[in-house]
């Protein structure tokens, strides 16, 4: 057991209210209710919420990350939620445990997991973003901004603590393998990859004296039906401020929203708004896309929070701007690039077309 704090963000779908737009309150009460009992001798603190689908656990602990209790803990967790589920008849309920509730939808890879474990600060201030009806390179665009664009982070250039830069873990999520690219002296390498947010996603940030900075829960994709599939509804931690991004300059890139994979069937693109926790719960189109951004002061471990930091006015425009683009896109219907290009979907009926009409092709 350490003596420093492990903060543990697990994230699954097991059951829509209704259909793919929320979670039933049961559910979330039950996950309250398995936590408070179960992880009692185990949690520092924990807080549950949801964005649209997904259920959400925060959890601190000192057993450090890939812990086998707390990762049990959540997993158990779900099982019980998943219970409630079926019991009210939610869809898909179950979905992400690869459970026997198959919803006709091929992703199910189970939960999504973001960790870090570090020392707490005299004064540790955390954001958890939360997204749904998206994908794990959601984050590549804000990541970038928020640790290597001096228009977005002006404390990169006139913080001394900051100055020197940050440093990005990148995963290839097809080949699992993992690079690190030191910024801003391999800033134009490093946006070679943050560029193609399917298959390269930012799996870590680390300050120059190695302090972790920002974790994701992005993970390999599976490989299913000999496609890729990777719609998972990503979460993500910062830690802010005392030579890290203030908070402002963590919240700033969602007040321009930007393009993510993931919307309707997991098979278009649409703008990412920005929503309190009470708007987060997709609709139109079955979006759009949408983050939440939960703001806590870390105690001791405790979790005093949160804050719903999206909730503020500040962000209105961006989500008419969001709104606006989703206009403009959704009159696109099944063209590209609204629609993903046909490798990236995950629902298609290309080959069943194809087989019934190849005999056409000359
Ligand atoms: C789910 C999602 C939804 C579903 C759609 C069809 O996260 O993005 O758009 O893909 O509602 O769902 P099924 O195939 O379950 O009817
Ligand atoms: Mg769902
Ligand atoms: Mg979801």
């Amino acid at each position: 057991m350490s003596s420093r704090v492990t903060l543990s963000v697990f994230k699954a779908d097991v059951g829509g209210y209704v259909g793919h737009g929320s979670v039933h309150p049961d559910m979330l009460h039950k996950a309250e209710e398995t936590l408070k009992e179960a992880g009692k001798h185990l949690l520092i603190d924990f807080f549950v919420t949801n964005v649209g689908d997904d259920i959400n656990l925060v959890l601190t602990h000192r057993e450090g990350v890939d812990a086998e209790a707390i990762h049990a803990l959540a997993w158990n967790t779900f099982l019980n939620c998943t219970e409630v589920a079926k019991s009210l008849k939610m869809y898909g309920a179950g979905q992400d445990l690869l459970s026997d509730a198959f919803s006709g939808n091929i992703k199910g890879m189970g939960p999504g997991i973001a960790e870090m474990e570090f020392e707490e600060r005299p004064s540790e201030p955390i954001i958890v973003f939360m997204a749904d009806k998206t994908e794990p390179g959601a984050w590549n665009f804000p990541l970038y901004k928020i640790f290597a664009d001096p228009f977005n982070t002006i404390g990169l250039v006139i913080d001394p603590k900051m100055h020197s830069g940050f440093c990005f873990e990148v995963l290839d999520l097809f080949e699992d393998k993992s690079v690190t690219f030191s910024c801003p002296e391999e800033l134009y390498d490093l946006l070679v990859f943050l560029g193609a947010p399917n298959r390269f996603v930012v799996k870590s940030v680390f300050t120059k004296n190695n302090e972790i900075a920002a974790v994701s829960s992005t993970q390999k994709l599976n490989q299913m039906a000999g496609r890729y599939v990777g719609k998972d509804d990503p979460v993500l931690i910062v830690r802010c401020q005392s030579g890290l991004p203030a908070v402002g300059e963590v919240l700033e890139p969602f007040a321009n929203p930007h393009l993510v994979s993931g919307w309707m069937r997991g098979s278009h693109h649409g703008p990412i708004i920005p929503v309190s926790q009470k708007q987060a719960i997709p609709t139109r189109f079955d979006g759009p896309p949408r983050v939440i951004a939960m703001g806590f002061q870390l105690s001791s471990g405790r979790l005093i929070g949160p804050q719903d930091l999206f909730a503020d006015v500040a962000f209105d425009r961006a989500r008419e701007k969001a709104l606006e683009i989703a206009d403009y896109m959704r009159q696109l219907g099944p063209f590209e690039p609204h629609r993903l290009p046909l490798d990236e979907m995950e629902y298609t009926t290309m080959p069943q077309v194809m087989e019934r009409l190849k005999d056409r092709f000359k």
